[in-house]
Parts: C-alpha cells; sequence; structure tokens
C-alpha cells in the first residue's frame, strides 16, 4: 500500500442526493481509496463547513511576509502581531499545511454565476498566502509534483463554439489559478458535467439527451482518472 494522500473538497450548496458534482468526486474518491487504502484520504466539505473570510489582519501580516521574502510557517507565525493576526494565520496556516501534504487535490466545482462558488473562493482566498508554496532554498513552486482534479458541473453549456462559451469564468480562472501556483499544466485534469438543469427547465428540455451524454462521460472520465492516476 503507498502513502499517498488525496484532498477531497466540495463546495456545492446543494444536498449531496442531488448535487452533481458532489455525486462525481464521491465516486472518483471512492475508487481512489479502494486503490490507495483510506489513511491518506482527506475530505472537507467547504459548503457544510465554511472557511472564514478574511478579516482585516490578514493583509498587513501577508504585507509583513512579504517583504521579508519567502518564509516557513514558523517565521510566519513569529511574525504575526497582536491577537486578530495571530486567529488569521491560525486560520490559514492549517489549511496550506492540508493542501502541501496532498499529492492529489480533488475539487468538486459547481458554475455558480459563471463562476466558481463564494465557498470555494473563502478557501482560495485564505490558502493562497504569500510565500506559501514558494521552496525558500531553490525559488521552485511546491505544488510542482501536485496533481489537481477539477470536476465542475453547470447547468448550462458552454462548450466550444456554443453562444454561452465566452462565459465560462470557472474552467479558464481555475487553469490560472492553480498553474499561477506551479501546478503543471500536464497535472492539471478538468472533468465537465454539462446541461445538469435539462431535466428540470423547460426550455432545456430538447437538450436532455445531451445532458445525458455529458453526465454519462463525466463519470467515465473521473473513473478513468481515479485508474490512472498513480501515486
Ligand atoms: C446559485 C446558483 C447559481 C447558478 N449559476 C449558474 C450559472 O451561472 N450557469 C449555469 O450554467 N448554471 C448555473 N447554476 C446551475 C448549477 O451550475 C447546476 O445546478 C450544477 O449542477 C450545480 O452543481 P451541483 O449539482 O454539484 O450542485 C447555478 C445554480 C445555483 C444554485
Amino acid at each position: 500500500m503507498t502513502t499517498t494522500t488525496l484532498l477531497h473538497l466540495d463546495s456545492s450548496a446543494d444536498l449531496p442526493g442531488e448535487s452533481v458534482s458532489r455525486d462525481l468526486t464521491a465516486r472518483f474518491a471512492h475508487a481512489w481509496r479502494a486503490r490507495h487504502g483510506a489513511s491518506g484520504y482527506r475530505y472537507r466539505d467547504l459548503a457544510a463547513d465554511q472557511v472564514p473570510l478574511l478579516g482585516p489582519a490578514y493583509a498587513p501580516l501577508g504585507r509583513r511576509v512579504e517583504r521579508r521574502g519567502v518564509l516557513s510557517p514558523a517565521e510566519v507565525s513569529a511574525l504575526a502581531e497582536g491577537p486578530d493576526e495571530r486567529r488569521e494565520w491560525a486560520l490559514t496556516q492549517p489549511l496550506i499545511a492540508e493542501l502541501l501534504a496532498a499529492d492529489t487535490v480533488l475539487l468538486g466545482v459547481p458554475m455558480y454565476n459563471f463562476t466558481v462558488p463564494a465557498a470555494l473562493k473563502a478557501w482560495i482566498d485564505r490558502v493562497s498566502f504569500p510565500g506559501a508554496y514558494t521552496d525558500p532554498a531553490t525559488g521552485r513552486s511546491l505544488l510542482d509534483g501536485t496533481r489537481v482534479v477539477v470536476v465542475t458541473a453547470c447547468g448550462g453549456g458552454y462548450g466550444p463554439g456554443t453562444p454561452r462559451e465566452a462565459f465560462d469564468f470557472q474552467t479558464p480562472y481555475l487553469r490560472a489559478y492553480f498553474t499561477n501556483l506551479g501546478v503543471p499544466d500536464s497535472a492539471l485534469h478538468f472533468v465537465h458535467a454539462e446541461l445538469t438543469r435539462a431535466d428540470d427547465i423547460p426550455a432545456l428540455a430538447g437538450l436532455q439527451p445531451l445532458a445525458a451524454a455529458s453526465l454519462a462521460a463525466a463519470r467515465s472520465a473521473v473513473a478513468d482518472l481515479a485508474a490512472s492516476l498513480t501515486g
């Protein structure tokens, strides 16, 4: 048994039995645990257990750190001034450590108003602390060996050539975010389930076959990814 670690984050505000992204990430996680065991599996429900929005002491601490360069977590702790900055760092550092410890990060991401849910954005803002993913000795990204699997679900369709292609601020944003942190583009995997509302919205009823095909392809893609990603 390997000691590989999977960090599984869901961000749908919908019920577990209804959410398409939760269903798909659960399938990936189930297959991953069957292969690697449960000891390296970490789960965080960002909708049910929300990461607090940044408080006014977060940015001053970040600026103080940036002026000094890349610091270790212990050095950041030592720089934190007063109870508010210490609280911000106490809320932040465990989430950074959890991300750094993961070999694979699995994200369930519904599209809300053309982009990611606020619950996920709260996590992103908090974990993106200055210098947290840079090796102080080499300058290289500490996430250059991390794999990220993003499972998106959207009610409409935003594929190439569709009328709303330019409205997708979810996938381009997440690609920019993770590659900017140093995750190689080749280690970033996207699975999309689209037209998830076709069964509910009368105007989309004609697209039900496409929706069913999209869901089937997404289920197959998460199973293939869980089987093919090693380590
Ligand atoms: C608050 C909210 C905003 C939404 N905004 C969009 C949107 O901008 N575009 C879209 O295609 N679908 C939108 N939807 C539909 C969801 O993307 C769709 O229901 C998706 O399946 C949600 O993921 P989930 O099933 O994992 O919860 C929205 C749904 C909610 C609840």
